[in-house]
């Protein structure tokens, strides 16, 4: 049977201790409650103060890699870039703010007995188990080893970020890349001797286990006790924005770096109430400077043109994840920026997302092979290309762009994407994100939040938008490339053809000879659809080209053609051609020998039609000239 804690002795309570401290620490097996666990050491106390067993510390018999798992998870904080995230984020809970430096170091656990004493370290590791560094952290002189005044008989927990200073990084600049690797290399050294060396500070930002109500008045606790803490500001609201402008004026003062502001919701109990999700607390959030750098390699530059003519290269790179999004493009300003960064294909490129949003590729780190040619001719219109000090410009330069604009808004016109207006274009085209049709596909939130005066919710439509339009009939595919001549009927009659395939096959002769298509169209449909055959394949990989019923050739106008002349009164010209489709007829584009019916409008002006008409008619040709209000009567109008 076994014994009552209160009967065991001194030797018995001892080995229970330890045994109960490896279970825990260990093993991560614990067996009895904590407080159960506390009424043992209880027992011990009053029997032994003095035992060696109530101050051993588990982990300095440990090696090093041993894991320790955190009684409260340590999470990460979620990030935000800009001031309308942090607001949005501050609308979820009620009371101040408090704000302080985010400090690049490492983070750590601090826990300290009921009497105060440091009995164990941990780094965070993946946030539910950690590895103990305890010996480490006692040789990082600005960690307190006790903590007298805040335990007060009650186990607590300090969490804080152990960093390295940059007056001690400095002498190993060039070694190292930043303070935060070393400090994190630093921390976890067998040889806690080797700890020391590196000269470690430590600032405190938690307080777990004491039941006080406020960030601030944690901070303030923790202060008192000694540990150093950062400087924190509580804030209204409406000064969020000012303390970051303070913190940012504020960086090159602090002995450490810093990489943003972290806020937290002041009031403990609506800290409770927010929660977390898997990986953050809902209660806290940093606003950082700037966006994550990453090393990605240069493909190739692309050189996109703007309305005043200046042609910006935009590096294309293997797409690299940085603050929570993939890029794939960046601007690189103007041509001197391309040389000054001494930019080569294949080079590695060391990418930031500026303001955490706009992506910019920083410097090279390591060179690529390829050249990077600077164009001769405006890779939009031929035209030649100045060079005028850093900017290269197309001569051309007032047709060239606004014709690719104009391509661009025909496009979304025609196949119904909406949102895009002329200045939104202008903006995508200039930055080189939306060059071709086909890049309205492969538009992302990052891209569109770049544009001025893009919010959130505008730019979530337009990608709907966009998202609603990727399967397109036929016909309407054909006309939104654009070709002369490929209008609305042209399309259609075209469409009858059954297949993208089958119409891409069509020879000029072919065309010709289809039903009111004469010569001068079919050349310009094949020329304009062989010259779009990139684009066309572009757009294939994207969009789904729905096949569209033949024209019904039976109805009311039982297939017969009709084309319109002069000033219609009953309705525009355009309504007329689609009720002639409507009702199984062909809306024709010229007058030819196989054209059935010319309709000439109530309100005069019929010029040439009619009399290319009349000519083909008298010499017996089936055309028939007929007025609107009998057209009107055919259609039952
Ligand atoms: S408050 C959920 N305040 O940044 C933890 N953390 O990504 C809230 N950090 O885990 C901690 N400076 O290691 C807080 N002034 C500061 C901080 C700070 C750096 C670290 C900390 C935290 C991580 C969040």
């Amino acid at each position: 049977m076994k014994k009552n804690r209160e009967d065991m002795t001194v030797r018995e309570l001892e080995a229970e201790v330890r045994k109960h401290n490896r279970l825990y620490f260990l093993e991560h097996k614990p067996v009895i409650s904590d407080e159960e666990f506390d009424r043992l050491v209880e027992i011990l106390r009053e029997k032994a103060p003095n035992s060696p067993a109530l101050t051993e510390l588990v982990s300095d018999v440990r090696a090093t890699g041993v894991k320790v798992r955190h009684e409260t998870p340590m999470l990460s904080l979620d990030k935000c870039y800009d001031e309308k995230s942090l607001v949005d984020w501050a609308s979820k809970f009620e009371g101040d703010v408090i704000a302080s430096p985010k400090i690049d170091g490492v983070a750590v656990s601090l826990r300290y007995d009921r009497d105060g004493r440091l009995v164990q370290a941990a780094t965070r590791g993946d946030g539910v188990e950690g590895e103990d560094i305890t010996p480490n952290a006692r040789r990082v002189h600005s960690i307190p080893q006790d903590a007298k005044s805040l335990a007060k008989k009650g186990k607590i927990e300090v969490r804080g970020e152990v960093y390295m200073p940059l007056s001690v990084f400095a002498r190993y600049k060039g070694e190292f890349a930043n303070p935060r690797n070393l400090a994190a290399g630093a921390v976890k050294q067998k040889d806690p001797a080797k700890t020391a060396d590196y000269n470690l500070s430590f600032f405190a930002y938690d307080l777990l286990g004491t039941d006080v109500a406020t960030e601030d008045e944690k901070l303030k606790r923790l202060a008192a006790a000694d540990f150093p803490t950062f400087e924190w500001k509580k804030l209204g609201r409406e000064q969020m924005q000012s303390a970051f402008e303070y913190f940012i004026k504020r960086r090159d003062k602090y002995d450490f770096e810093t990489d943003g502001v972290v806020y937290k919701a002041n009031s403990v109990a609506e800290q409770k109430r927010l929660g977390a999700t898997s990986h953050h607390p809902r209660f806290g959030i940093a606003y950082k400077f700037q966006g994550d750098s990453g090393v990605t390699t240069l493909i190739d530059v692309e050189w996109s043109v703007a309305r005043t003519g200046a042609i910006t290269p935009v590096a294309i790179v293997e797409p690299v994840e940085l603050s929570g999004a993939m890029v794939r493009r960046a601007s690189l300003h103007n041509m001197g920026y391309v040389r000054k960064l001494g930019l080569t294909k294949g080079a590695k490129v060391l990418m930031m997302r500026r303001g955490g949003v706009i992506p910019n590729l920083e410097s090279v780190t390591e060179p690529g092979k390829g050249k990077i040619d600077i164009p001769r001719a405006c890779p939009s219109c031929g035209a030649p290309t100045r060079e005028e000090e850093d900017f290269l410009y197309c001569t051309n330069a007032k047709s060239c762009v606004r014709s690719k604009i104009a391509e661009l808004e025909h496009f979304v016109k025609t196949v119904g994407i909406d949102g895009f207006g002329d200045k939104l274009l202008e903006q995508l085209y200039e930055s080189g994100i939306v060059t071709d049709a086909s890049e309205f596909y492969e538009l992302t939130m990052d891209d569109l939040m770049q544009m001025e005066r893009m919010g959130e919710t505008l730019a979530a439509k337009l990608l709907k938008n966009v998202e609603s339009s990727r399967s397109i009939p036929l016909s309407v595919f054909l006309q939104s490339l654009g070709i002369r001549e490929l209008g609305r009927h042209a399309a259609k009659i075209l469409a009858g053809f059954g297949t993208l395939k089958k119409v891409t096959a069509l020879t000029e002769e072919e065309l010709s000879q289809v039903h009111t298509i004469g010569e001068v169209i079919a050349h310009e449909v094949v020329e304009g659809l062989k010259k779009k055959k990139p684009l066309i394949d572009k757009l294939l990989r994207h969009v789904r080209i729905e096949k569209e019923e033949a024209p019904a050739r039976g109805g009311r106008l039982g297939g017969k053609s009709f084309l319109f002349t002069g000033v219609m009164l009953a309705m525009k010209r355009e309504e007329a051609q689609g009720l002639v489709e409507e009702q199984g007829g062909v809306a024709a584009l010229s007058v030819n020998k196989d054209l059935d019916y010319l309709v000439v409008g109530d309100g005069g002006g019929a010029g040439s039609k009619l009399a290319k008409a009349k000519k083909l008619a008298a010499s017996g040709g089936k055309v028939k000239i007929i007025e609107e209000s009998e057209f009107l009567k055919m259609i039952k109008l």
